[in-house]
């Protein structure tokens, strides 16, 4: 076997190529051509339920689980999660456009952001999405103002900051002081904030949200998260009175990319057991009854549900190492040169062969950096192989770099039910779709040379 598998929805077969959820990937890949992204509806369940499930156990009150459809704005993948019980996070008008596209219920919808104009607030009202999460106090006004001119109360959350170290890459720690998002809790900034809040006429607060940061490995800074809401919460309750309705963690729970963070998975049990604890003992302790959890995890629920399959088009020896050049590209990546990201890769025609050589994988874009993978064990590999790169489902469609014209591949969908398109590859016509050459220039002829 080459490439370490994350979950046991994947095997290899009596050919010995790589199969997900019972599925020849090599068959797939022939009859559908590459790069494509592969999606196992089995494993978005899975995912769901595992959290779901974690929360049940270990709290008593309400949990929610709303899915950051920033992760991957697929429809049919928000569709699945959805129709299991999903709540939606999203974070712009153009996401809650995908949520409601898909069929999420308004009312299981959040609406977060950073800097929301009014036409935003606007729509989100007019839809009626569950819970608006304000980030600062000229939002909070232009909310009022937005909800005054409808007439509709807006159910709002106000999004603080807890301004604690977050153990992950810099450009996704959120919840660390000096960040853009939600207001200051130790300044005080924050109980300022709630205070301008309350008084409001149409803006009904509900509760505290904050998100500390994405690709988290471990539990603890959400237990300290947990455990500074909980101080805040006692500090509002003892200034002004405020008994919250919901208590919001946001999202950020990592899963396993490189071999060894296989060894020290993200536990989910233990977040669960651990933030419930904090939050109950903490609530009981101040005489509140338990707010309702949110939690809006993106990652968790889809990075090893999907895959890309990509064919080599061509193997290059050069004096410092031997190049495996793809039909994929960094571009159909998540932004590798922002967060260094790791991608497992695995020869899926041969996915029961062991590693002999080790090569770095390129794509065919015109920058130096389009670059993979780098030094990995593989297999020999031969031009015309299939190479499947691993856990691609979190921040690669929906964080999409255009570059070089390269049209989007396609998305299918695995399930009991078979193999079904749900997203289309983008055609030539898509990538000229929405030019004008103006007439007086179509017309004009080319000066001679
Ligand atoms: C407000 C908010 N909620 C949830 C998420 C989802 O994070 P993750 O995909 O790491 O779970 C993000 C990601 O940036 C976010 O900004």
């Amino acid at each position: 076997m080459n490439g370490r598998l994350p979950h046991g929805g994947f095997a290899v077969n009596r050919m010995g190529r790589l199969t997900l959820d019972g599925y020849d990937l090599a068959e797939i890949a022939e009859r559908f051509g590459t790069p494509l992204y592969v999606v196992s509806e089995e494993r978005l369940k899975r995912n769901y339920e595992e959290l779901v499930e974690a929360f049940k156990t270990h709290y008593t009150g309400e949990a929610i689980i709303a899915y950051a459809v920033k992760a991957n704005f697929t429809l049919a993948i928000i569709r699945v999660l959805a129709l299991k019980g999903a709540w939606a996070e999203t974070f712009t008008g153009p996401e809650l456009h995908m949520a409601l596209t898909a069929g999420v219920r308004p009312e299981r919808i959040l609406l977060t952001g950073a800097c929301r104009v009014e036409a935003e607030f606007r729509e989100a009202l007019e839809a009626g999405v569950g819970l608006i999460v304000v980030d600062f106090p000229q939002e909070l006004h232009r909310l009022e103002k937005v909800a005054g001119e409808l007439g509709v109360e807006a159910r709002v959350l106000i999004r603080v900051n807890p301004a604690m170290r977050v153990p992950t890459h810099p450009s996704i720690a959120t919840g660390v002081r000096g960040a853009k998002f939600g207001v200051d809790i130790p300044s005080g900034q924050a109980l300022k904030v709630f205070e301008e809040a309350l008084a409001l006429n149409w803006v009904k607060v509900l509760g505290i949200h904050t998100h500390i940061g994405s690709k988290i490995m471990k539990v603890k800074p959400f237990v300290e998260a947990a455990s500074r809401l909980v101080g805040f919460v006692e500090e509002l309750n003892g200034k002004l009175g405020f008994k919250p309705e919901y208590l919001d963690l946001g999202g950020g729970f990592g899963v396993p990319y490189k071999p060894e963070e296989f060894e020290k998975p993200f536990d989910l049990n233990l977040l669960a057991r651990r933030v419930s604890r904090v939050i109950t003992s903490g609530f009981k302790r101040l005489g509140l009854g338990l707010p309702k959890l949110i939690f809006e995890p993106g990652r968790r629920l889809v990075a090893d549900a999907e895959i890309l399959l990509a064919r080599v088009l061509g193997v290059k020896e050069t004096p410092t190492g031997k190049f495996i050049f793809l039909d994929a590209s960094t571009n159909h990546l998540s932004p590798v040169l922002l967060v260094d990201q790791y991608y497992e890769m695995v020869l899926v025609n041969k996915a029961d062969m062991e590693p002999s050589e080790t090569v770095s994988f390129a794509g065919p874009l015109c920058f130096t950096k389009d670059i993979i993978a780098v030094n990995r064990r593989m297999p020999k590999i031969e031009t015309g192989d299939l190479i499947a790169i691993l856990s691609v489902g979190a921040y690669c469609k929906s964080s999409y770099m255009m570059h070089n014209a390269q049209p989007k591949p396609p998305t299918v969908m695995l399930s009991k039910h078979g193999i079904e398109m749900v997203q289309r590859g983008e055609t030539l016509n898509d990538l000229t779709a929405r030019d004008f050459i103006p007439p007086r220039l179509y017309h004009a002829s080319a000066e001679p040379s």
